[in-house]
């Protein structure tokens, strides 16, 4: 009889909980390298914790909006969304508010204004402004840290630095801080830059790769330095410039070395795993770190915690503003 009642207790308490099937990962694009590396570092933080379903916007927000709406029910108490326009999260927000949904935004930022609109929304992310200036210290060390002695880099001597940008998508806010905060920390810092052109290859790769040869054409004599807003399109930009024989591997050892082997100096952001066999090669000079690591693993622990329904302010990362999680980003090279 005894044995009765506890299964029909168990049974009771289990109708009770709350069935999760799988919480939703939403990513813009998974064509994006970048991406495609955190979206697996989130799958793999949230083994042992909780299923993941993995839902691509495939670029477009229209499909994104409509993925997004088939989860926005009860059944789902946390989202966590890339969106594929940061601009466009209004419409979900005020769904996700009538069921009492938490939103946790990552990698494209909404609007400060949108943030506002709703108690449960969270965004995990890394502020730009800091990667870049973080990427024009990189640029200080590479042209020997002096801006009245340019070292051997400064090709023609003239103590200025000729560079091209390579830019990110237009309007995201990695690409519009770093593209600006860049060339500010290295006039703050009394370097001179010379910016030949800013060519806007959307943070891929084979854009990238499709557009060199005719920057080049325009600026290969005076060219010092590319920097580039991400590392997929710092490596576009380096298979070009390998087949343009810009960067030549004389000796055939698999390595660029720089003193003594054709080479232009090239920076990234975002320490992906093909740009660090890249520096090692001696092929990209270095990146900024930004930190897919630490990100999935406190998108996870934040899901985890809502959940749970635990008490935020124990949360083991900084939550600014109730809302915000700020992972830092760090600087990688063969210096470092
Ligand atoms: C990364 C880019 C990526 C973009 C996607 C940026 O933070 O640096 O590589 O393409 O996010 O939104």
């Amino acid at each position: 009889m005894k044995k009765i009642w506890i299964i029909i207790m168990v049974l009771l308490l289990s109708a009770c909980e709350p069935v999760i099937t799988s919480i939703p990962v939403f990513i813009y694009d998974m064509n994006d390298a970048y991406m495609t590396e955190f979206e697996a570092k989130i799958r793999a933080n949230a083994l042992g914790h909780f299923n993941v379903t993995r839902i691509d916007g495939q670029n477009s927000q229209i499909i994104q909006n409509e993925q997004i709406d088939n989860y926005l029910n009860e059944d789902y108490p946390v989202l966590i969304i890339n969106p594929v326009d940061r601009l466009s999260v209004y419409a979900m927000i005020e769904k996700a508010k009538q069921i009492d949904a938490h939103l946790i935004f990552f990698n494209r930022e909404p609007l400060a204004e949108d943030m506002a609109l709703y108690d449960k929304l969270f965004y995990i992310g890394a502020d730009a402004a800091e990667s870049a200036e973080l990427q024009a210290s990189l640029v200080m060390d590479l042209f020997g840290n002096d801006p009245e002695t340019l070292n051997q880099f400064d090709k023609n001597g003239d103590k200025i630095i000729q560079t091209v940008i390579l830019k990110g998508e237009q309007g995201h806010q990695d690409a519009e801080a770093r593209t600006k905060v860049v060339i500010e920390s290295l006039k703050e810092a009394g370097y001179t830059l010379e910016v030949l052109d800013i060519i806007i290859a959307n943070w891929d790769r084979n854009t990238a790769y499709g557009l060199t040869q005719s920057f080049m054409e325009m600026y290969q004599e005076d060219l010092e330095l590319i920097i580039s807003n991400n590392d997929a399109m710092a490596l576009g930009a380096i298979d070009k410039l390998k087949e343009m024989k810009v960067f030549l591997d004389v000796n055939q050892d698999g390595s660029i070395d720089r003193d003594n082997e054709p080479w232009l100096p090239i920076v990234g952001i975002d320490g992906i795993a093909a740009s660090l066999e890249s520096i090692k090669q001696g092929y990209l000079y270095g990146t900024i770190v930004n930190d897919s690591d630490n990100m999935a693993k406190s998108i996870i622990e934040l899901t985890d915690w809502i959940l749970q329904d635990k008490d935020l302010a124990d949360f083991p990362y900084p939550i600014t503003d109730d809302k915000y999680v700020w992972i830092h980003y760090q600087k990688l090279s063969l210096e470092e």
